[in-house]
């Protein structure tokens, strides 16, 4: 058994400011990557230019990161930051800015090589990299991978580096004005790392501990992904720590079938990655187990299947999914070799056609 985990993390209230020397180590300029609006509204990036500031680390701000960021992206901030002379990179924001940063951070420490050099087998070397999550469902402040999408394929997935950040800093409080479908997208997600990484065959004690623990806190919030209660501090963080452990979970593990599926329908259908995710999880949940199946839907706080669907059906927004997108699903994820064998149960086109088909009566 082995679990790795390099980073660096700290949770805690105002952590930017009170672990400064823990990231303004990494030298005199940094690039933060990030979205347009989000790290701007919840005062995430006021509070990084203050520490900055006080500390003498000039920042200079890429804010160009779409959801699911494209290769594109990440070499127009890539050459941003040569030009900029950075020293390290912050990734500041959901998976997107975060996936981005990684791979930005890959290429500047390789200026010479072009895109293909993402997608290439070498050195995983990067610039230093700094991760602050401000939404509660990737993870990727604590794991190796890199989602990109390539525009000219139409595909996205992990690029085949395993790229880890210095330091992660967990903050709740940006995640407190966050809107609601945001806080419910990106749980789902959470909770789709936490169930996938226990039923799949990398799983080991040491997984499976974090699945546990990620669970317990994830239950903690389900009355305000309902609506139902108002996100406190705590909650707030709670939420966090949730994402962070199913972040830990497949870092060790990798996810399953439920987002080799997701993938297609973000891409073709434009669906949120959590809540894709999450279309697929009672299907996945059928193929294992009853053991293990009740297990897992009792630590994340439901008595039944049928409860998880229901639960699902209130938390996202109306899917119009067709046959014809569910089959592209399918069929991009039996083209998928290394996703199909990280299911702990043998997998044909039969099973997934279950696993779409036989989970999900939602319209
Ligand atoms: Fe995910």
């Amino acid at each position: 058994m082995r679990y790795f985990m390099p980073v660096d993390v700290y949770e805690e209230n105002d952590c930017i400011k009170t672990h400064a020397d823990c990231w303004t180590k990494f030298g005199k300029k940094a690039l933060v990557v990030t979205g347009s609006h989000s790290a701007f509204k919840n005062g995430a990036y006021k509070d990084l230019e203050e520490v900055a500031h006080t500390k003498g680390v000039d920042l200079v701000l890429f804010k160009e990161v779409e959801e699911n960021p494209s290769v594109d992206t990440v070499m127009k901030a890539r050459d941003f930051g040569l030009a900029e002379k950075v020293d390290f990179v912050i990734g500041l924001g959901g998976g997107s800015a975060m996936d981005a940063a990684k791979a930005i951070a890959l290429m500047l420490a390789h200026p010479k090589a072009d895109a293909s050099y993402l997608y290439a087998k070498g050195d995983s070397t990067t610039l230093p990299i700094v991760c602050i999550p401000t939404t509660c469902g990737t993870g990727s402040e604590v794991t190796g991978v890199s989602v990109l999408t390539r525009k000219d394929l139409q595909v996205k997935g992990s690029i085949p580096h395993k790229i880890f950040a210095q330091v992660a800093l967990i903050d709740g409080k940006y995640l407190l004005n966050a809107p609601l479908q945001m806080l419910r997208n990106t749980a789902i997600d959470a909770l789709a790392h936490l169930w996938e990484s226990y039923l799949n065959p990398n799983a080991s004690d040491y997984s499976r501990m974090c699945v546990v623990a990620g669970l317990e806190v994830w239950k903690q919030n389900k009355d305000v992904l309902l609506g139902q209660q108002a996100l406190e501090l705590g909650q707030a963080f709670a939420m966090m720590r949730a994402a962070c452990f199913g972040g830990m979970a497949i870092a060790q593990t990798g996810t399953s079938l439920p987002h080799g599926l997701s993938y297609s329908l973000t891409v073709h259908q434009g669906l949120a990655h959590g809540l894709a995710c999450g279309y697929f999880l009672a299907g996945y949940l059928l193929q294992a187990e009853a053991k293990e199946r009740d297990y897992l839907l009792h630590l994340a706080g439901f008595t039944s299947l049928e409860q998880w669907q229901d639960f699902y059906k209130a938390v996202c927004l109306k899917i119009p999914l067709d046959k014809v997108a569910l089959e592209k699903a399918k069929n991009s994820l039996l083209a998928n070799p290394a996703k199909l064998k990280n299911a702990p149960f043998k997998v044909d086109e039969k099973v997934l056609e279950a696993i779409i088909y036989e989970g999900n009566h939602y319209e």
